[in-house]
């Protein structure tokens, strides 16, 4: 790793709970920088990554039936630890404590009593509510270790090392249920640890800037630029760092939203002086797709065409040895995470992908930071609100929002109902509360009436749901009086359309896109 040299860092070793980024958010939100790790990297990767402090993660398996272990010399490094649940199982089972498998598993809300004054513990009432998930428990302590508090069926729920800042908890303080888990988190960070809350975005983009300056020297920076938050971000923070050295490249694939290309060419023109090489290829990509009714051709055809523009555009441009891109940290740790969650949800979308013959290095600026790290980032370096808020927007875009044929007279038809839905919750207040809201124009024609006539239209249905990270999303309850303007302005205003409907399916079984 380049970035990041001057920042307290916490090493997270995870042994595959679902929780485990959560630990991270949480440890971030406290501007402690920290990164999750595989339980099985090495020692010697361990010391070089150089933590000051050490977290191990739950997990779904059994200390008793081989669950994944570490090496006892992570005791000797003289940096704190704490374990939580399989985490602290494990603690005891590599010392001389025991674990044995409960009589039943502990699951949800249980009282915790706190037994001795202790940094762990403060600002936390004595007896609290936590979160459990757990089979097997603690029944005997190593002795240099004592218990510090207890629950009904953990009598070791929180334990310390007499004389070493090592913990161990057997409920989640990383989750919501937990009461005081924040108060937890900042106890273990700041009066355990004594770790520095210096993570912010600020103190990010100047060591981000400088490290870039040293790695880029007086080569060009080529970036991909589509408007999302992740590609405008790292336009900024490279603008910032090299000026004219960043070469991004917009293409227009004729399938964006109405207004896109007039906002990202004034954004990355006028707001930040850039040289932006705009390349209209609307109707290359729109004769590709004509015929191609099956979603993954769209796919494929959109980003095939997208790799041709671009690469002939990127092999033009003299010195560029660099290729930029918005890689996130969740991108990075689905890849290297021990049972991670599910990495292959989002093999089919990164339509942007450039082939590895471009023979680029790669700049991933964003690498180490989670989507709302990036977007405080966008604030901090000024990109317009409206940008840093942004839903995300796949890259075959309406291409897949009209079932079927894509034609342009589809095209516009779409195009317009998808205005009308952003304004109008625009206008309602509610954008920001929702991931995704967006239209799908049908292949069925239905009947109407309009004034004394019958007629024979398309349907649109509205779609909008909530999320946290796309993986899974529920359809959000908007105020009828949202839906009902939604549906009067669509249906007024774009000729062609007598029926709109509300899609009420969640992810899953359903998805987001309806292709
Ligand atoms: P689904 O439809 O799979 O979508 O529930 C999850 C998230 O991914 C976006 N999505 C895509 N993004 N290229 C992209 O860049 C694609 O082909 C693609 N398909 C879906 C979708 O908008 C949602 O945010």
């Amino acid at each position: 790793m380049i970035f990041l040299k001057n920042f307290d860092k916490v090493l997270i070793l995870d042994f595959g709970s679902q929780y485990t980024k959560l630990i991270a958010r949480r440890i971030r939100e406290n501007h402690v920088y920290c990164e999750i790790h595989p339980f099985n990297i090495s020692m010697e990767k361990i010391k070089n990554f150089n933590p000051q402090a050490i977290i191990l993660s739950g997990g779904p398996a059994s200390v008793l039936k081989d669950g994944p272990q570490i090496e006892r010399e992570i005791f000797s490094l003289n940096v704190p630890i704490l374990g939580i649940c399989y985490g602290l199982q494990l603690m005891m089972h590599l010392k001389d404590g025991k674990v044995k498998k409960g009589s039943k598993r502990e699951f949800g809300h249980a009282d915790l009593f706190v037994e001795e004054k202790d940094p762990f513990f403060d600002n936390i009432p004595k007896d609290n509510s936590v979160w459990m998930s757990h089979g097997d428990k603690v029944v005997s302590l190593d002795p240099e270790f004592k218990k510090i508090a207890h629950t009904k069926n953990a009598e070791y729920a929180v334990i310390k090392h007499k004389k070493k800042p090592f913990y161990g908890v057997q409920f989640h303080p990383e989750v919501v249920h937990t009461e005081y888990g924040n108060q937890y988190i900042r106890n273990f960070l700041f009066n355990i640890c004594n770790l520095k809350a210096e993570w912010t975005m600020g103190k990010f983009i100047e060591e981000t800037v400088t490290d870039i300056r040293e790695k880029v020297g007086d080569k060009k920076v080529i970036l991909g630029l589509s408007g999302g938050v992740d590609s405008s971000v790292v336009a900024v923070l490279l603008w910032k760092a090299i000026k004219e050295q960043l070469v991004p490249i917009f293409v227009n694939n004729g399938v964006l939203r109405k207004g896109e290309v007039e906002q990202v060419r004034n954004v990355f023109g006028n707001v930040f002086p850039m040289k932006l090489d705009y390349v209209d290829a609307s109707e290359k990509f729109l004769d590709a797709l004509e015929g191609v009714t099956d979603p993954e051709k769209k796919r494929k055809t959109i980003g095939k065409i997208f790799i041709d523009v671009f690469d002939k555009k990127a092999s033009k441009i003299e010195n560029a040895k660099f290729l930029a891109q918005g890689t996130l940290y969740p991108d990075v740790i689905e890849s290297v995470s021990f049972k991670g969650p599910s990495a292959t949800i989002k093999s089919h979308h990164n339509v942007g992908g450039l082939p590895e013959k471009m023979n680029f290095e790669l700049i991933e600026p964003l690498k180490e930071l989670f989507k709302d790290e990036v977007r405080e980032l966008g604030k901090e370096l000024g990109l317009p609100k409206e940008m840093v808020q942004r839903h995300p927007f796949p890259g075959p875009g309406l291409a897949i929002r009209i079932i079927g044929k894509v034609t342009r007279e589809r095209l516009k038809l779409v195009r317009e109902a998808d205005a009308i839905v952003r304004e109008e919750i625009k206008r309602a207040g509610i954008y920001d509360n929702i991931w995704q809201a967006f239209a799908v124009l049908l292949p069925i024609k239905t009947v109407g009436v309009m004034g004394d006539e019958r007629t024979y239209e398309n349907t649109v249905a509205v779609r909008m749901v909530d999320s946290v990270d796309g993986m899974t999303a529920d359809w959000s309850k908007v105020p009828y009086e949202v839906l009902k303007t939604i549906s009067n302005r669509i249906i007024n205003e774009i000729e062609g359309i007598n029926r709109v409907t509300y899609d009420i399916s969640s992810k899953p079984p359903s998805t987001i896109e309806w292709e």
